[in-house]
């Protein structure tokens, strides 16, 4: 098969984004576009909005939609830079998805026969008109070029010349350059973010980014450190091969929700932030893993096998991410049960953990009001709506949670 591949950081996916994939397929040049959302980006390695992995699922989302509604086949998104350590650049992209067999294994993951899916492959770099300009300067573009076409916009009337750009790197650097016409509208993510209309966002973009309550004023970070937003967005990283996509964007959310919290009840809002992100790193690893870390963290404290991964995510996340932070391990380790005499810190992981936005297992609008102006009530709440359940299914509290219930006035 032809590929064309689409790197960006998508943060948001824009109909500009759509336009161009539906005009490089129209070229007739390719067979089937992939976008790849950037993971570390070496132009702006921390100065993305959002963590990859939303930009990765979003971004999916609005494949998944152009597929399911008949408007463009042969759309997919591709997690390639997920695998690269350390900063990306195009050539590492290229070098990972041209390797004998990925390809082949990731189209078949798309439902693409295995005949086709396995090849041969002649693959494309789709570019912007405004891009394959400055390819000259680019980080080995001759690695670029070994492996791929360059498939450039040209859209008439930007004042653009595509072709001049394109007989330069032919003579320059003697790769393949192929040119088509866009016909899409003009629109940019940073003109998007700036002026706050995201009509020029798909729908399907616009639904993940409501359910997330993302691009909002919590997903600024505001009162946040520069270190500890890196460290979160490297969080984010690190947690992809470990959880699946419900639980690594509610474990985020829950990194998000806690440092806004903090930020409004006065606890350390860097804290919050990755102890929240990290809250629920080992809940996915197997059991055995699962029972030999929370032992290590704390005994025979945690036998419960739903409770284990709290305080296995604590050891996950010192030993696997490098976090060595006592307060922030354990609002992780107790982020389920609570404890007695909870720091702020802890309530606010235990209470972000239940509301963050895309929870919806009961009514938590009252909970989420009482967040707005005072945590103890909040987490009281919370304290008392899971007592209930226990209550009518005749199951006991951990003896912590009691220690809780009791500091709370909870009988
Ligand atoms: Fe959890
Ligand atoms: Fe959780």
């Amino acid at each position: 098969m032809r590929i064309g591949i689409y790197g960006g950081s998508f943060d948001p996916v824009h109909n500009g984004h759509i336009a161009l994939v539906r005009d490089a397929l129209a070229s007739g040049f390719i067979d089937c576009a992939v976008f790849v959302p950037s993971v570390r980006n070496n132009f702006k390695l921390y100065s993305m909005t959002l963590p990859a992995p939303y930009r990765y699922y979003m971004t999916k989302e609005v494949a998944d939609d152009l597929r399911d509604s008949g408007k463009l086949d042969n759309v997919f998104v591709c997690d390639a830079e997920f695998g690269i350590k350390g900063v990306s650049y195009t050539f590492m992209t290229l070098e990972i998805m041209t390797e004998p067999g990925f390809m082949t294994g990731f189209l078949m993951e798309q439902g693409i026969k295995k005949k086709k899916a396995e090849g041969p492959h002649e693959f494309f770099w789709i570019m912007g008109s405004d891009t394959l300009g400055t390819f000259e300067t680019w980080y080995k573009p001759e690695e670029i070029l070994r492996h791929a076409t360059l498939l450039a916009a040209e859209r008439p009337g930007d004042g653009v010349d595509v072709e001049k750009a394109a007989e330069s790197v032919r003579e320059n650097l003697g790769g393949k350059v192929e040119t088509f016409r866009l016909n899409g509208i003009d629109c940019s993510s940073s003109a998007i973010l700036k002026s706050g209309d995201f009509s020029q966002v798909p729908n399907a973009a616009r639904e993940f980014i409501a359910r997330h309550e993302l691009y909002s004023s919590r997903t600024k970070l505001e009162g946040v450190s520069d270190e500890a937003r890196q460290r979160f967005f490297d969080s984010a990283i690190w947690m992809y091969p470990y959880l699946g996509e419900k639980r690594l964007l509610h474990t985020l959310n829950v990194g998000y929700l806690s440092a806004e919290l903090a930020v409004r009840f006065g606890a350390d809002p860097d804290k919050a932030l990755i102890a929240g992100a990290l809250h629920d790193c080992a809940k996915e690893l197997d059991e055995d893993s699962q029972k030999e870390m929370a032992q290590d963290y704390s005994g025979d404290m945690f036998t419960e096998k739903k409770l284990l991964h709290a305080p296995a995510g604590s050891v996950f996340a010192r030993d696997g991410f490098g976090e060595k932070d006592k307060e922030i391990l354990d609002a992780i380790c107790y982020h389920t049960t609570g404890r007695g005499n909870m720091s702020s810190l802890e309530k606010i992981v235990y209470l972000s953990d239940k509301i963050e936005p895309a929870r919806k297992y009961m009514d938590l609008e009252p909970i989420r009001k009482a967040a707005k102006t005072d945590l103890d009530e909040a987490v009281r709440m919370t304290a008392l709506a899971i007592k209930g359940k226990f209550d009518s299914q005749g199951r006991e509290q951990h003896p912590l949670t009691v220690d809780m219930l009791r500091d709370l006035g909870i009988k």
